[in-house]
């Protein structure tokens, strides 16, 4: 894949849903590498559908559209393919593996994002391990333990985290489902998206909340409601939807002028 190819995410026209149920009625979002979105809304506005749309969720049925990474349609790819042309989703591995250990779990994903996984370096990958985790405030002793087995919110958290930095994506779609993160947990994720930040990576982050937009500043913020992008601005629409909620984009006339 030639470099420029891929050098923005489009979401186009993605109509999706469950049984036969539309949730996504017709998004539109074009992300550039080296750009951090965030996307916000209320509950049940279609932001974790987009996320699990976007990962292959297998209960997901595409209606219309496709998302472009450069010349290649995501949608068509497998799951693990995603990972390899440099997509990373969180919460793309949530289940706790029994058997296999944090440190086993991340240098194969970064083997399978390697193009030559024989070429990969393995003490240079283990350095950076530990560089990564000391970075994050993971216990070192982390590596050795089973793949989420018992990890708290907060911990799952600095995990996949980690396997962010480690597999330096292009894009990287953040569904924070915010409940459960405490302030630390938020700090941790915000240092690691930053760090990231730069030419080659670009970010959605997915918030019901403004809380970690004070730690993370988006260069571009988008509102979904139902099932669609209805306005998109930069910093002071957060400010705005801090002061009157999303309730004023309930009134149907807002909408309306948004959609103009
Ligand atoms: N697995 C599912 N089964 C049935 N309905 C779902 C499922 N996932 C999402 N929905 C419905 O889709 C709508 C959007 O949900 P969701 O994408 O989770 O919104 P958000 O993340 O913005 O809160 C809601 O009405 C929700 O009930
Ligand atoms: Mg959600």
């Amino acid at each position: 894949m030639n470099k420029n190819d891929s050098t923005y995410l489009r979401i186009e026209g993605l109509k999706a849903g469950i049984d036969g149920r539309e949730i996504l009625r017709g998004v539109n979002l074009e992300i550039s590498q080296g750009e951090v979105h965030a996307l916000m809304g209320p509950n049940g506005s279609g932001k974790s559908t987009l996320a699990n749309v976007l990962m292959g969720h297998p209960a997901y049925e595409l209606y219309e559209g496709r998302v472009m990474l450069g010349d290649i349609n995501v949608l068509e790819l497998p799951v693990h393919e995603r990972a390899r042309i440099g997509l990373f989703l969180a919460f793309q591995y949530p289940v706790s593996i029994t058997g296999v250990t944090v440190g086993k779990f991340l240098k194969r994903a970064v083997e399978a994002r390697a193009e030559n996984p024989e070429d990969m370096d393995v003490s240079s990958f283990f350095e950076k391990l530990e560089e990564t985790m000391e970075f994050l405030e993971i216990d070192p002793r982390f590596v050795g333990r089973y793949l989420n087995n018992g990890f708290s919110g907060g911990e799952k958290k600095r995990m996949e985290i980690a396997q962010m930095l480690l597999l330096e994506p292009k894009f990287a779609i953040l569904d924070e489902t915010d409940s459960g993160l405490d302030i630390d947990a938020l700090k941790v994720v915000s240092r690691g998206i930053n760090r990231l930040r730069g030419p080659d990576f670009g970010s959605l982050i997915i918030t019901h909340y403004q809380r970690i937009l004070n730690y993370v500043k988006p260069d571009r913020v988008h509102v979904m409601y139902d099932g669609r992008i209805v306005a998109s601005g930069r910093e002071e629409l957060v400010t705005k939807l801090e002061e009157r909620g999303y309730e004023w984009l309930k009134d149907e006339r807002v909408l309306e002028n948004i959609r103009k």
